[in-house]
């Protein structure tokens, strides 16, 4: 069934906590909800559309002229197994770190890297999230959902998906013309854990014996003592992506920034760490109005309380622009604005 709310207030639905408002918010938990919906209030066809999960990754500029649409589709179904792989299908509804949770307790690994990220399993595809050497996109075998121009059902394999750093065709050319509405996860029975990437070993061996519910406790741990919970202090996480360099541009950048942390991709390019650049220049804890840098990791913008999203854009420019003339890098936003 769906639930329809005219004149919404966004507050509790953008992580940055920006006080806007929609002409309507839409939940539904059935595909067919929408065609109901609609058939109900044709005049809700007319509306621009807006697909949200959790809103962590999105700033607000202004109120939403238009229909948010949140897939509430919940549930987890085994779609396949044998003795080495899981492969399960889960609701687009369904909060990332409770899934997270479920396989850990289940033993089954791939996604406890991705703990305590926040957002809803339906928002993992779209901007591919990542942390701590591992991207969904490692484990995503299939996303499905609803073309919201064609009215169709549709699959994507991950080829299709086109992932990359913190994208997906679902944030590129589909941006809110498809709605996912579930997503089919691979994840390994007999897995090895993934630890190489900054201090998480280390954490981890703090906590006993290298295990799948250490592993989750260990980034659980890192994260919460770099990110603030969205809960106290609006925030979308990183708000720029970590730039992607040649070889040769990242060396001698090294070159000028000495300890600035280098992260080879696949290719010939070098990831380099934009909260390190950022911090260096001197942003940290520095505030502009109610918008700020937040004081423990310097790639992530803070609403201090009440702050616009114009506010918080502001800042971000501001950061852009300086980064750009001290070290000649552009910094790309992670975040996505609405206009
Ligand atoms: N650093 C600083 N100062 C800072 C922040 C970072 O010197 O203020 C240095 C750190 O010391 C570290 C390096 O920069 O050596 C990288 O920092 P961190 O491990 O915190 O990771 P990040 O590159 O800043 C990325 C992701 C995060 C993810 C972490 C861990 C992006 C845009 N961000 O951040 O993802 O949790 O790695 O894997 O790729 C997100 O996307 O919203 C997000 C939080």
């Amino acid at each position: 069934m769906f639930k329809l709310i005219p004149n919404f207030s966004l507050r509790h639905n953008n992580s940055f906590g920006i006080d806007v408002c929609a002409n309507y918010w839409l939940t539904i938990s059935e595909v067919k909800d929408l065609d109901e919906a609609m058939t109900k209030y044709p005049h809700l066809r007319e509306e621009t559309k807006m697909i949200i999960g959790g809103g962590s990754n999105l700033l607000f500029l202004s109120d939403f002229d238009g229909v948010i649409l949140s897939p509430d589709f919940c549930g987890y179904e085994i779609s396949y197994q044998d003795d080495l792989v899981i492969e399960l299908e889960v609701g687009a509804g369904v909060e990332w770190d409770d899934f997270v949770e479920y396989c850990v307790e289940h033993g089954w690994y791939g996604v406890e890297n991705l703990s305590l990220i926040p957002g809803k399993v339906g928002a993992a595809p779209v901007q591919n999230i990542g942390a701590y050497g591992v991207e969904a996109e490692q484990v995503i075998v299939k996303v499905n959902g609803f073309n919201l121009e064609t009215s169709e059902l549709e699959s994507y394999t991950r080829e299709q998906c086109q992932f990359s750093y913190r994208s997906s065709i679902f944030k590129e050319k589909m941006l809110n013309r498809f709605m996912v509405t579930s997503v089919v996860f691979r994840l390994q029975k007999r897995g090895e854990l993934v630890s190489e990437y900054g201090d998480l070993n280390r954490v981890m061996k703090e906590l006993g014996e290298p295990s799948l519910k250490n592993a989750r406790e260990a980034v659980i741990q890192i994260r919460r003592s770099k990110l603030p919970d969205p809960k106290i202090l609006g925030n979308a996480g990183s708000f720029f992506r970590n730039p992607v360099l040649s070889a040769r541009e990242a060396a001698s950048l090294a070159d000028f920034l000495p300890g600035l942390p280098l992260y080879p991709t696949s290719g010939k390019e070098v990831k380099v760490a934009a909260g390190f650049l950022i911090d260096h220049a001197g942003w940290k804890g520095r505030r502009l109005g109610r918008a700020a840098v937040h004081d423990r990791q310097a790639l992530v913008l803070v609403n201090l309380g009440g702050a616009t999203g114009a506010e918080i854009l502001e800042l971000s420019m501001a950061i852009q622009q300086d980064i750009f003339e001290k070290y000649g890098v552009v910094l790309e936003r992670e975040v996505q604005v609405v206009e």
